[in-house]
């Protein structure tokens, strides 16, 4: 049996409510999860939030409440956001949770005793926001008049001089490069594998700082060997990924899963994914064979091209978009995933308005795949009795049979667009062909021929729509969960299971089945009245 495919988003820092680049990794995370899982394959998406560190001891400060009480608070919002996105997630790590503790306890203790830890002095730049550490040639870029700012989000560091524990990095430099080097797909898409190459080309710092001093952040995880540190942040939360599959204590669990197979990451996060991340493991004596097979970087959401951020106040909150925006769509949730989804290929930058969202959902979604259903199931409806048609090869036309390889050849080519995570380019292919299904119908038209009593024409042609929207329906199934069982419904199709693999076969509906009432997808509603998104 093929090993489990092991899926992960980054754990979401609680500081704050979640905001649509959050839900962007993880709806991306479950579309793949359910895309596996329609092939047949065993899968297990671990998503999380990631609860210590000094910002979130800030934040709680701020709110007046213990850290504690705090992440309790916080967490609940990612979770019910998850629930109304449809994210399929299979654990949800807290990091404050005790055997995520313990695990990251005795790998510490473990690389103590072994001597792979340094005591020594940390001198150089910090960036709160994003708890990571630079070296001022990694900030020369981002230096202007004498102001030095994060190289990631371009806020102000801070000069921090700490005395901690490190995990020496520039010993592996030489091996990161080589490994880096024989593994294209380690990271993908190939602007970010480029970028950690040229990183490689620089030296690394010398060590990370692996510990906080207490007396600075008191809410982290306590470093068993020495009383007066807390655990970096990052290195709490990195191990994470294997923390939950079992790792020190359980290890046949941790070896049915691991290595895993994606880590979905946005590409702020990449320095510490790609070259952190795989020296910890190689630190912790992992072959090059039990590495990450790959790390996905995706892009960013802008808001009028400026990065979202608190302190611009324009974060989008996904809850609104949803329950607000798109208050009068009964598929809102889905219709929020198939935008993120369709509107930019996963790795580059979109931008993000309401303009976007409402062009998307009336040009593909209404006037395309709602108005293909709606038309042939009320056609089905009104001329064959409400029953599947029977396909007759007489008068059979060329569009047809174009039609049939379209929507099959689907099968040959959404398998490896997902394996590259290629979501865009998938929903792409889905709508051109529903789009030929319509203009079929407009060429066809089976009005005509049942003016004209070509009964045997007219139930071939839209016997072909609705196999074209039963292949919709597993086609859409990872990107609109809620939509495809609608269509489901509504073809008759019942509890019979979507299968991916039936993308294959034509046609396959059975003749006589009674199909479901026809009702609309994606109601026209009129111009938004004055919703704010942000
Ligand atoms: N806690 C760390 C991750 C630890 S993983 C072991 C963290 N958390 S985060 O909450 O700040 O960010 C989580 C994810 O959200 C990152 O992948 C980040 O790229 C993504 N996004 C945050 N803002 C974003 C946009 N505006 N657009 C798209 N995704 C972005 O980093």
């Amino acid at each position: 049996m093929s090993k489990t495919i092991y899926l992960t988003t980054p754990l979401y820092y609680v500081n704050a409510s979640p905001h649509i680049g959050h839900s962007y990794t993880s709806v991306a995370a479950d579309c793949l999860s359910r895309f596996y899982r329609m092939n047949g394959r065993q899968v297990f998406l671990l998503t999380g939030t990631d609860e210590h560190g000094q910002k979130i001891e800030q934040a709680a400060a701020a709110s007046g409440k213990s850290p504690q009480a705090f992440v309790d608070e916080v967490v609940e919002r990612f979770r019910s956001l998850w629930t109304t996105l449809e994210i399929s997630y299979d654990d949800f790590i807290r990091t404050t949770q005790p055997n995520h503790v313990q695990a990251v306890q005795a790998i510490l203790t473990r690389l103590h005793d072994e001597g792979k830890l340094k005591r020594a002095t940390y001198e150089g730049w910090y960036c709160t926001p994003c708890e990571t550490f630079w070296t001022a040639e990694e900030l020369k870029q981002t230096e202007s008049a004498g102001q030095v700012a994060c190289a990631s989000c371009g806020r102000p560091v801070e000069q921090l001089q700490e005395d901690g524990w490190h995990l020496p990095l520039r010993p592996y430099q030489g091996w990161l490069k080589s490994f880096v080097k024989a593994h294209p797909a380690f990271v993908r898409p190939e602007s970010r594998y480029n970028e950690l190459f040229s990183l490689l080309q620089e030296p690394l710092p010398e060590s990370l700082c692996i510990t906080r001093p207490i007396r600075r952040v008191g809410w982290g995880i306590p470093v068993p060997f020495s009383p007066a540190h807390v655990t970096y942040v990052w290195f709490d939360a990195l191990l994470n990924y294997i923390s939950v599959p079992g790792y020190p204590t359980d290890l046949k669990r941790f070896s049915s899963l691991w290595p895993v197979d994606v880590h979905l990451i946005g590409k702020d996060i990449l320095r510490h994914h790609a070259v952190y991340w795989p020296i910890i493991l190689h630190t912790l004596g992992f072959s090059d064979e039990q590495l990450p097979k790959m790390i996905f970087a995706h892009g960013w959401w802008k808001i009028g091209e400026q990065k979202m951020s608190k302190s611009l106040g324009n974060i989008v909150d996904p809850s609104v978009v949803v329950g607000q925006f798109l208050k009068d769509q009964p598929y809102a949730s889905d219709v929020y995933r198939y935008f993120l989804l369709r509107e930019v290929p996963f790795g580059q930058d979109g931008n993000f308005s309401e303009d976007a969202i409402r062009t998307r959902l009336e040009s593909d979604l209404a006037n395309d795949l709602g108005n293909l259903l709606h038309r042939s199931l009320s056609m089905i409806a009104r001329y064959c009795e409400g029953r599947i048609p029977v396909f007759s090869s007489v008068g059979c036309a060329e569009d047809d049979v174009s039609m049939q390889e379209t929507a099959t050849g689907l099968w040959k080519l959404i398998p490896p667009a997902m394996e590259r995570l290629e979501f865009s380019n998938v929903l792409e292919a889905v709508m051109q062909m529903v789009s030929q299904a319509n203009r079929h119908i407009e060429s066809q038209a089976p009005w005509q021929l049942h003016k004209a009593g070509q009964n045997a024409r007219l139930g071939s042609v839209l016997r072909v729509a609705a196999e074209v929207l039963r292949v919709s329906a597993i086609a859409l199934e990872p990107f609109m969960p809620l939509v495809s069982s609608a269509i489901w419904q509504q073809l008759g199709c019942g509890e019979l299971p979507r299968r991916f693999e039936d993308v294959a076969k034509w046609p396959v509906l059975v003749a006589g089945q009674q199909i479901g009432s026809p009702q609309v997808l994606f109601p026209r509603t009129p111009s938004p009245s004055a919703r704010s998104l942000s």
